[in-house]
């Protein structure tokens, strides 16, 4: 893989575990800036000495991103520390495990929204003129959620789709500036977004529904994050139905349909 991170300075936001963690680790041999955000201090620390052990240097700032305030603070930070931004990789985020109409309390659409959508739209606002002036990269996590509806997931998909018209329509307005737009579509990733998926009640389901030897590790999503992020590609999708998906989805959308529902059903 090309190697452009090099001296680079990186923000991550959910870079305490999962699939952000994982990207902080694989760039980080490549001897980046990495700025680690999220809210859990401790956590961002053992990543950063383990990144720093790697050769990147480090900075880590404690921040819920669906504060503006805090993400106007991180960017700040950043830029105060390293003197700039080449990378955002907006990648925060958490799931939900539920119907509609089993939902007991509508606040989690609202909590969706807030931290899947507003936490990416605050980062990427504040970091823009940092990457402008060094013509940088931003990538947004969305889902394969983000380009099909998917049972049980009403609300994590709405915020997965909206991720893509935000992130497409921000690369068209930044075409004349040099800044790529990326936008990741995972499928199903061992992370801890199962365990910390919300349920019916809203709270946590506390263990992974999932079939975790079936699917993705965080570290391979990660490869395939940097190296689309490296090349500045325009998405990057996880998976083989993912891929197909969209194209079938035109001629024969229920078949799409089916698939989704299968994947609930199987946790695969
Ligand atoms: N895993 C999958 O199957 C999968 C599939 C498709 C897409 N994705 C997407 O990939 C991204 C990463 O998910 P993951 O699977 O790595 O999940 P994860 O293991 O649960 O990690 C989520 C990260 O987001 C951070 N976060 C949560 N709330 C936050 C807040 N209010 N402010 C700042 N940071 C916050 C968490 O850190 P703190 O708790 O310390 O704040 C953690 O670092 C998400 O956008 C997710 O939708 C995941």
């Amino acid at each position: 893989m090309e190697e452009v991170f090099g001296g680079l300075v990186v923000v991550v936001t959910g870079a305490s575990q999962g699939i952000g963690k994982a990207i902080c680790l694989e760039l980080a041999r490549q001897r980046p800036k990495l700025v680690l955000a999220a809210r859990d201090e401790a956590a961002l620390e053992r990543v950063a000495a383990a990144c720093s052990a790697a050769g990147a240097e480090t900075l880590v700032v404690p921040t819920d991103v669906t504060f503006e305030a805090a993400c106007r603070r991180l960017v700040e930070r950043a830029a105060l520390r390293f003197g700039g931004i080449d990378m955002l990789v907006a990648n925060a985020g958490m799931s939900m495990w539920s119907r509609l109409g089993e939902v007991e309390d509508l606040g989690l659409y609202e909590r969706l929204f807030r931290l899947n959508v507003l936490g990416c739209v605050y980062p990427t606002y504040y970091a823009l003129p940092h990457l402008k002036r060094s013509k940088g990269r931003i990538v947004g996590v969305s889902s394969v959620a983000g380009l099909n509806g998917v049972p049980t997931r009403t609300g994590y998909s709405a915020t997965k789709h909206a991720l893509f018209g935000f992130f497409d329509s921000l690369r068209i307005e930044l075409k004349d500036d040099g800044v790529s737009v990326t936008v990741a579509a995972p499928d199903f990733v061992v992370s801890e977004i199962h365990r910390r998926a919300a349920g019916p009640d809203g709270k946590p389901l506390g263990e992974s529904p999932m079939q975790e030897g079936k699917i993705m590790s965080a570290e391979e999503c990660a490869r395939r994050i940097v190296r689309a992020a490296a090349r500045r590609d325009r998405l990057w999708i996880g998976s083989f139905r993912g891929r197909v998906g969209r194209f079938v989805k035109l001629v024969a959308p229920g078949l799409v349909d089916a698939i989704a529902a299968r994947a609930i059903r199987e946790r695969r």
